[in-house]
């Protein structure tokens, strides 16, 4: 496996590749691997001549207060997985790198940014759009792999590439999960043990509304026992649970394809997210 550290280098190199009729599938992510961020590259590796992993903590997606500076990272341990799992090329480009200069020119993401986690988090999606665009103009994959996890980015990136006409294939991966059904995060590590033990209930939450909106299609009942639900868990603190149509995050209709329920929770300063997503059967979708 080969580490690039600067964008130039990466931009040559991948220029280079496609020159030669090489595809590429792009993995981005923050780093500190764990089987989620692994089962997006075994994907790629499956799918594409070349896969190229970035590593990059974006400042840019990061608010003031948030855990910049804390988000754990340790790239040795990182590059092993990631050879591991197919990945041929690494490229973890210093911020300074990625960003030498702010003329000040923002991407501003709509109303599907205003909701869930950007709610909370103002500026979030437009620093994620920023880096995904320069990623895509720096490693120019054919095919990029992002996580259901991150519902709510993976709506807005399809939705990005899809009306600026991005020459790049979105690849949908489902989320992966502990035994015990917490889905898997780099924040995971940040739990004590009581919270460890707690945060499995975000999940059955989650698996209790969907069958409730599955068997009836009964919106406001399922989102009732979801917040319920999440409300009981010892040690958290409900930051918001919803129920959306998917990919446009507007309110459900009884015409949506497919909707979300996504939650987040607070477990002290770590804040976890999970989601599901349920394609809407023709008797769900009419009951209500
Ligand atoms: P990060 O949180 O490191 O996640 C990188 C990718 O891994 C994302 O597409 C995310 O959805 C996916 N992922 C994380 N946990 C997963 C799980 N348990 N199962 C399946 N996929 C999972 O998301 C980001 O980084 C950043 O916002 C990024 C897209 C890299 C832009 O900076």
């Amino acid at each position: 496996m080969r580490h690039i550290e600067t964008v130039d280098e990466m931009t040559r190199l991948a220029a280079q590749l496609r020159g030669q009729g090489k595809s590429i599938g792009l993995v981005p992510t923050m780093g500190y691997l764990h089987e989620g961020h692994l089962a997006l590259a075994e994907a790629a590796r499956g799918e594409n001549d070349v896969v190229i992993m970035s590593i990059f903590v974006n400042p840019a997606q990061f608010g003031p207060g948030e855990d910049f500076e804390t988000y754990p990272r340790d790239l040795e341990r990182d590059a092993a997985l990631a050879e591991e799992a197919g990945v041929d090329i690494l490229f973890h480009p210093e911020p300074a790198d990625m960003y030498p200069t702010d003329g000040g020119i923002r991407i501003l993401p709509g109303p599907q940014a205003d909701v869930l986690c950007g709610a909370s988090r103002p500026g979030h999606f437009d620093g994620v759009l920023k880096v995904i665009t320069k990623l895509f103009h720096i490693a120019s994959p054919d095919r990029a792999y992002f996580g259901e996890k991150d519902a709510q980015q993976l709506a807005l990136i399809e939705t990005f590439v899809r009306d600026f006409n991005f020459p790049v294939e979105i690849r949908r991966i489902p989320t992966v999960r502990e035994e015990d059904g917490l889905a898997k995060s780099s924040r995971n590590v940040c739990l004590d043990a009581e919270e460890r033990k707690a945060a499995p209930a975000i999940r059955q939450a989650l698996a209790e509304g969907e069958q409730i909106f599955r068997k009836n299609g009964e919106r406001e009942r399922a989102l009732q026992e979801v917040r319920r639900r999440l409300g009981e868990i010892p040690g958290a603190a409900l930051d918001y649970a919803e129920l959306l149509e998917y990919p446009s995050l507007q309110p459900a209709t009884k015409e949506s394809r497919e909707v979300i329920i996504a939650a987040a929770v607070r477990f002290g300063s770590v804040r976890l997210i999970d989601n599901v997503l349920i394609p809407v059967k023709e008797a769900a979708a009419c009951s209500k």
